[in-house]
Parts: structure tokens; C-alpha cells; sequence
């Protein structure tokens, strides 16, 4: 059981914490889940991979999700572990032959993402030709306004999802259509974009489709340009599935992992030296903060100094993590106190996705404490974009 406090403050002001902390809002979880699972037109994955913590597993559980993106053996059996009823579905488009298979024969998952005709040959192989699949074909989106394009990486065209779509429904198998438009994705029009790559390809195969999975990519709120409110995305992707008219029994599906969760934690960190406009911090880049690393994810940042007020007006500061190695910087600029000093923490909000989940250990820093604190999301002000020209660490 985790210690609870009102806030991070009162967490610092009864810590003290040498090391990094981790605070989860488990309500602001909770009702994030309740408002996907309410305003999405189907049904509601969580991706496990942004945040796969026990306690936010069971936040967004008790926020009505009952179904689970997982991309790993590793991730399906964390799932099972906590809610051995939970649907699981392996989303990655490139599977292990021995993790196929355990997730087929002992975790009893059918549907499986492919976006390459060896893919299709390995699943069909290894699942001893399995006639009760379902192949979801991964089509490549163009990139559109997110900070991270997987369209490089992962997908395929409308032509090769076709005969993808073909091949797999030549053996009796039946089909989804899934796409991601890239994590943080600003504009509710990527899903109406892809969703037309969808039915193209659709027209081409001539496959009636079981599922259509829209994916991840729903933003949260960081510091800078302010993403339209989630209705519009759900707005946009009905308009999609409009233009893809599936079959009466096809399924709905999104898989959200930072939209859904980055709020409901924030990182509490302490400030170990100060070098004029440097602040050289307990975490950083190889810790909690790679994330950090992409141009558009600047997260909200407050000093917590216990017993004291930091008054002074906000002035730009440069990052710097507790190891010894130089990609261990985020030049930022940070907006904070201009007379903060070592000894005092920063609570570093929207801090939920994609954070604990790249901890290594490197140079000897590993923190995985976390607490829970009863206040709301911390969310960006306008107080904390940094002026232009951007200011750039030395
Ligand atoms: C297949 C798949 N689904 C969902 C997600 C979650 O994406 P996001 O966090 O942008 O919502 C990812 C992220 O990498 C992914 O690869």
C-alpha cells in the first residue's frame, strides 16, 4: 500500500526524498479512463507499454477498462497477473515465433498485428494454422501533426494491407484494419486521413473487415500549443468510420496510452547543484525524463521548497541529469524561480507516460519510488512557455 499524501509538497515536506519520486492521482486516472471509455464509439485498449504500474492498471480498471494493448509476453502476463479476465491483444507487428506462440496456446490471445507477408506466414505457422485468428494488418499513416511519427518504423501501404487483408482471409481467417498516427497527435483530422487510407484499402481487398482499430496517438495537455479537447477526436474518428461503413458486426477499437494516462502523475525530483542558468537534477534523460528528449513534450515544472516561498519571477533553466554522460541534458528552456537553488524540488507534472517505463540504470541511478497524492492533474499555464528565441544550454 502506497503512502498517501494531499499533494507533492506534503509529500516533500514529510520525505524529504533524496530520491526521485513518482505521485500518482489515481482519480485523475480513473476519470480520464471513464471519459474515453464513455466518449470513444467502440471499445476502449489501454496500451500497456506508456505505463504498465500496478496502481495505474487498477485506476483505469476501476475507470471501466477492461481491455489491453500489450506487445510482449512480458506486458500479457503483467495484465493477466492483476485481472486474469482481461482481454489482451498483441499489437506489435513484429513477434518473437516462441512469443507468438505462448501468447496463442497459453495466454489464449487471437488477435494479432501484422504489416508483412513473412509476419502473416510466421503467425499462421507457429499457431499450427489456427483457423480461429484474427489478423489485424498495421497500414503506415502519413505523418501528420504528431511529435512521434511510427509510420517510419511500423505499417504498410493500402496495396500491401490489401493483399495482406487477401491472403489472410484466403485461408479462412478473419481481419482487422488498425494504423497509428503517431503518439501526441494535435489534429483530429490524422484520424479522418487514416481512416480514408482505410477504406481504400478495404475497396481494394474486398474483405469485409472484423475489426478497425484507430490506435493510440490521443494528446495530453504539455506546456506550449494546447491540443483540441478529446471530443473532437472523437468527432473526427466517427466521421472516419462514416466514410469506412464497416459491417454491422465489426468492431471499434482505439488502443490510448498517453492521452490517457500522462496526467494522472507528476515526478518530483531535487535540484543538486546550480550553475547559473543549470540545474544538474537527480534524474534526467536515462531516469524518468527521456521522454523529455522530443521537441514538444515540454512538461509543466513547479519549484516545491518546504517551509519556504519561491517568489522570484520565472526565468529560463537548462536540465541536466544525475549521470556522467552528456546526452544527459534537456536544454529545454525550463521556466522556474529565478533564485532557486540546490536542496529545492521541482514537481514535474504530466509526467504519467513514458517515464518510468525508460528508467535504466545507468551510472548507478534507479529510482521506482512512488507515493499517492490526492490533488488534481498538474497541468501547463501559459507562465511556463519559455520566451522566444529559444534559449539554448551551452
Ligand atoms: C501499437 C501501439 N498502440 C498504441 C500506442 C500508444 O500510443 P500513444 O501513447 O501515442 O497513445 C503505441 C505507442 O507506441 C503503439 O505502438
Amino acid at each position: 500500500m502506497q503512502q498517501s499524501f494531499a499533494d507533492a509538497a506534503a509529500m516533500v515536506a514529510a520525505l524529504r526524498p533524496d530520491r526521485p519520486v513518482t505521485c500518482y492521482r489515481p482519480q485523475v486516472l480513473a476519470d480520464r479512463a471513464r471519459a474515453f471509455v464513455t466518449g470513444f464509439p467502440g471499445e476502449v485498449l489501454y496500451a500497456v507499454k506508456c505505463n504498465p504500474d500496478p496502481l495505474v492498471l487498477q485506476a483505469l480498471w476501476d475507470g471501466g477498462i477492461r481491455h489491453f494493448d500489450t506487445a510482449s509476453l512480458a506486458e500479457i502476463e503483467t495484465v493477466r497477473r492483476q485481472f486474469p479476465e482481461a482481454g489482451c491483444y498483441f499489437m506489435h507487428p513484429v513477434k518473437a515465433r516462441e512469443a507468438i506462440r505462448t501468447a496463442y496456446e497459453r495466454h489464449g490471445l487471437r488477435h494479432f498485428v501484422v504489416d508483412h507477408a513473412d509476419e502473416l506466414e510466421k503467425l499462421w505457422d507457429c499457431t499450427g494454422h489456427a483457423g480461429d485468428l484474427v489478423v489485424m494488418v498495421r497500414l503506415a499513416t502519413a505523418r501528420g501533426a504528431a511529435v512521434y511519427d511510427l509510420g517510419g518504423k511500423f505499417g504498410c501501404s493500402v496495396e500491401q494491407g490489401a493483399a495482406l487483408m487477401r491472403a489472410a482471409a484466403a485461408r479462412g481467417l478473419r481481419v482487422g484494419l488498425c494504423f497509428h498516427v503517431g503518439s501526441q497527435c494535435m489534429t483530429p483530422t490524422s484520424y479522418l486521413a487514416a481512416c480514408t487510407l482505410a477504406r481504400q484499402c478495404l475497396d481494394r481487398a474486398e474483405v469485409a473487415p472484423a475489426v478497425i482499430d484507430v490506435g493510440g496517438g490521443f494528446p495530453t495537455s504539455y506546456v506550449g500549443p494546447q491540443p483540441p479537447p478529446l471530443d473532437d477526436f472523437f468527432q473526427a474518428i466517427r466521421a472516419g468510420l462514416d466514410l469506412i461503413a464497416p459491417p454491422a458486426d465489426c468492431q471499434v477499437w482505439c488502443e490510448p496510452g498517453r492521452g490517457m494516462v500522462a496526467a494522472g502523475a507528476s515526478i518530483v525530483v531535487r535540484v543538486e547543484l546550480r550553475r547559473d542558468d543549470h540545474l544538474y537534477l537527480n534524474d534526467g534523460v536515462y531516469g524518468s525524463l527521456c521522454d523529455l528528449k522530443f521537441p514538444g513534450i515540454h512538461l509543466p515544472m513547479r519549484i516545491i521548497r518546504p517551509g519556504g516561498q519561491a517568489t522570484a519571477p520565472l526565468r529560463p533553466f537548462s536540465l541536466f541529469g544525475p549521470t556522467c554522460d552528456c546526452y544527459d541534458q534537456l536544454p529545454g528552456p525550463y521556466m522556474l524561480p529565478a533564485d532557486i537553488r540546490e536542496g529545492d524540488w521541482i514537481e514535474i507534472g504530466q509526467a504519467g507516460a513514458y517515464t518510468g517505463v525508460t528508467r535504466t540504470g545507468f551510472n548507478g541511478f534507479h529510482a521506482d519510488e512512488t507515493v499517492v497524492v490526492r490533488d488534481g492533474a498538474f497541468l501547463p499555464e501559459p507562465a511556463m512557455r519559455p520566451p522566444e528565441p529559444a534559449h539554448i544550454a551551452a
